[in-house]
């Protein structure tokens, strides 16, 4: 088979990201300018600034990119971009430079859903086996996913409010941590002790995940303990945050595996570079044998390498788009590729 390359590019949030992949799962090279600093002073992101940062930064992320390698624009097989779900405007820088590349230099375009890049930032990793469960635990996400083979993505449970790295965000902010609170609390985690008692929430029989009520029993903690005068200690609410966290995920993922007889587990998602999470599911898959595999730490978050590594299996599939792809904040991953496959 001749060899495949897929420019990736990813801008659906604060990252502008682009990167080649070879074949599905050999990375070329991947740059990745982040708006982090930006941001964090105004505790979160903001869309019109992200968007206008995407316009001045899109050319020079791209020039960086074919600078110093024997790939050119010509040599690419197919344009994958992210379309959405993320930030509107944010989306629609990445997405035009898409389509502008694929208009002026002929190549197909394929169509992302950024869940799709972050479950194939683990075939960067190593070839994934089928069937898999993808857990998928982000700011936006925490999905439950059954996969027979590639780009077969099946729901089995999600969250009924807010995403696992939203709720690590929020708690955070409560206690006076700078934005993303995820990585401090996962930080402090280890540096406390489980003292405090927290709900495990939604300890069901189902696949789904409930977060807002741990959030408010974090708030409710942090607001009763300043009415008797007294300070949370912030190490050891941060280890009995992260234990309930990491308790009801393992377990509901690990209950998925078994009563689905799937031996392979992928994890992905800026939370999976949670250094609990990513512990625990190595300890029990271990124990289960079952084969476990987590992106690289850097590519737990957004980046174009996980775009382009989809886009190969997308591309193997028939995915396309033409140049009336639009960008949407909102989109299914269990929509996604019956909108866009086209019969070869
Ligand atoms: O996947 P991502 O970059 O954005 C979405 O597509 O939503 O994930 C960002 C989320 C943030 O909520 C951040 O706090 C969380 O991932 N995160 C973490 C860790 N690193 C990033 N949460 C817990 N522990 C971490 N180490
Ligand atoms: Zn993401």
């Amino acid at each position: 088979m001749k060899d495949v390359y897929i420019l990736g590019i990813e801008s659906s949030c604060d990252e502008m990201s682009a990167s080649i992949v070879k074949n599905g799962n050999e990375e070329i090279k991947t740059i990745v300018l982040s708006q982090m600093d930006i941001h964090k002073k105004y505790g979160g992101v903001v869309p019109e600034i992200a968007s206008r940062c995407h316009i001045e930064s899109a050319s020079m992320v791209l020039e960086e990119l074919f600078c110093d390698i024997d790939i050119k624009l010509n040599d690419i097989t197919a344009i994958a971009v992210t379309y959405g779900p993320g930030l509107i405007g944010s989306l629609l820088v990445g997405l035009q430079i898409a389509k502008t590349l694929s208009f002026v230099y002929n190549k197909p375009l394929i169509p992302v859903h950024h869940i799709a890049g972050h479950i194939y930032a683990n075939s960067l990793v190593k070839e994934m086996k089928f069937p898999l469960i993808a857990l998928v635990v982000s700011g936006g996400h925490t999905d439950i996913i059954y996969m027979k083979e590639h780009f077969d993505f099946n729901k089995l449970g999600g969250t009924l409010d807010d995403a696992v790295g939203e709720c690590y965000d929020k708690v955070a902010r409560v206690v006076g941590l700078d934005y993303p609170g995820g990585p401090l609390i996962d930080m402090y985690a280890h540096k406390g002790k489980h003292v405090y008692k927290l709900p495990l929430p939604l300890d069901d029989d189902s696949y789904n995940f409930s977060f807002s009520g741990l959030k408010s029993a974090v708030i409710n903690l942090v607001h009763n303990s300043a009415q008797k005068g007294e300070n949370v200690n912030i190490e050891n609410l941060a280890t009995t945050f992260q234990d309930t966290v990491v308790e009801i995920i393992t377990k509901k993922t690990m209950r998925a595996l078994k009563e689905h007889n799937v031996n392979n587990l992928i994890v992905c998602g800026g939370v999976a570079a949670n250094k609990g999470l990513r512990e625990k599911f190595q300890t029990l898959c271990n124990e289960e044998n079952i084969d476990f595999t987590v992106p690289k730490m850097n590519y737990c978050t957004d980046n174009a390498a996980m775009i382009a590594s989809a886009g190969f299996y997308a591309y193997q599939k028939g995915i396309r788009a033409n140049m009336s792809l639009n960008a949407v904040a909102v989109s299914s991953l269990y929509e996604y590729v019956r909108l866009f496959k086209c019969e070869e």
